[in-house]
């Protein structure tokens, strides 16, 4: 039996050493805390992800009733590809450039704000701020208070886990409803403008239900502000323990390939599942019909069958089909915006006049769907603060 605890400390700090023994040893495995089925290959992952006829993501197609306040983009599977156009209409609205532009000039503000202090937490001061503000200029809604918001994310990473934690439930339904709750003030405020303003409208025309709209509109910008906050960590320590990266970056050619390498290589979005609606096998295992299968993405995005070199970060990797940011009818909805906005972070990153150092060793978050760290000590100039 495969003793697999996504939550242990050495495996949350580098799961990658066990990924590749599970790829070699039990490429798919019962795991009984999460009554899943676990899949550790590429191929086996992808087609899970691109089977929509036999894995669905909306446990209604299965009989199982979806609570009105849950269903969204996500929770429900797409009959047409329109609910989907609605959503991405509204995110193209926004003008990307000055997004992105925007947030380079935070980025340098910021640190420059910092320059004083011996050091920082890069999380806090940095991450957390950037994203928040990326994300509320990219659906055109006011910014929610920071602390405040933090919380909501942090609670519903720890509802991903539900499997693992049960306990995160009760916190992550109540997060998800403050979630609302925020989306219902943008919506009922003082007159609906920008992004959200054209999405009711496309919304209304094609007859997408309203409360539909607004929990997706609440899963998008949770979903923006929880990857950029967690690739921003995750990108900074890969480049710091990736020195030469820093220098290859700054030719501009290598920005786009090198930022969707750096989210292969150490991405947040570690797993994903999928309920079977019909009896099926995968790598010759029978899964039955109401079976949930758990696809470690991360750990597909370091299968040497797909990937040459898979653990060395290559900034030029082409093609880089890498699961990063999903597959199929449920593949991320913002995967062109969360592109341009690490690529800004990235750009920001290497081009600062002094850079930033490690000034202490960062915490990791203890969630093992979002890779995300907690705390990240760092100095601008290399003193450690002591
Ligand atoms: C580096 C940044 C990002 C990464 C790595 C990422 C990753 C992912 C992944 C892996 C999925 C698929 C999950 C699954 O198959 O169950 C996903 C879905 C999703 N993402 Fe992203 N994401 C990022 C940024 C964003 C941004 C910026 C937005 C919004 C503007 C966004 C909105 C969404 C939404 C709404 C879904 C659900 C789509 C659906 O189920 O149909 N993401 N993302």
């Amino acid at each position: 039996m495969v003793h697999y605890d996504p939550l242990d400390p050495d495996t949350l700090e580098n799961p990658y050493s066990f990924y590749r023994q599970l790829r070699k040893n039990s490429p798919v495995f019962w795991h009984e805390q999460m009554k899943s089925w676990v899949l550790a290959g590429y191929h086996d992952c992808r087609e899970v992800l691109r089977d929509h006829e036999v894995f669905a993501r909306d446990r209604g197609r299965l009989g199982i009733e979806v609570p009105e306040f849950q269903q969204n983009i996500q929770s429900l599977d797409p009959r047409t590809r329109r609910p989907c156009e609605v959503f991405t209409n509204a995110l193209r609205r926004q003008d990307l450039d000055s997004v992105a532009s925007a947030a380079r000039r935070q980025i340098l503000a910021l640190l420059e704000s910092l320059a004083d202090r011996p050091r920082f937490d890069f999380m806090l001061e940095i991450a957390a701020p950037v994203a928040l503000t990326m994300t509320s200029q990219l659906l055109g809604v006011p910014e929610p208070d920071l602390a405040e918001y933090v919380d909501i994310s942090d609670w519903l990473a720890q509802r991903m886990d539900a499997g693992l934690r049960p306990e995160a439930v009760e916190s992550g339904d109540l997060a998800r409803k403050k979630l609302i709750k925020l989306v219902d003030q943008w919506f009922d405020g003082a007159g609906v403008d920008g992004g959200l303003a054209g999405l009711q409208q496309d919304a209304k025309r094609d007859e997408i239900p309203e409360h539909y709209v607004r929990n997706t509109v609440g899963t998008v910008f949770n979903a923006s502000f929880g990857t950029l906050y967690a690739t921003a960590g995750n990108v900074l320590l890969t480049l710091f323990q990736h020195p030469e990266a820093f220098e290859l970056l700054k030719d501009s050619s290598l920005l786009a390939s090198g930022t969707d390498e750096l989210i292969r290589f150490d991405g947040p979005a570690q797993a994903t599942s999928r309920v079977a609606v019909s009896r099926t096998k995968i790598g010759g295992i029978t899964i039955e019909r109401g079976q949930t299968v758990v696809a470690l993405l991360a750990s597909a995005n370091r299968d040497p069958e797909q990937f040459d070199r898979p653990d060395e970060l290559v900034l030029d990797r082409k093609p880089n089909r890498h699961l990063g940011f999903g597959w199929g009818p449920h593949a991320c909805l913002g995967s062109m915006f969360g592109q341009i906005a690490v690529r800004a972070l990235v750009e920001s990153l290497v081009e600062l006049p002094a850079p930033l150092r490690m000034a202490g060793s960062p915490t990791r978050r203890r969630t093992a769907t979002v890779r995300t760290i907690g705390v990240f000590p760092v100095s601008l100039d290399g003193r450690t603060g002591r």
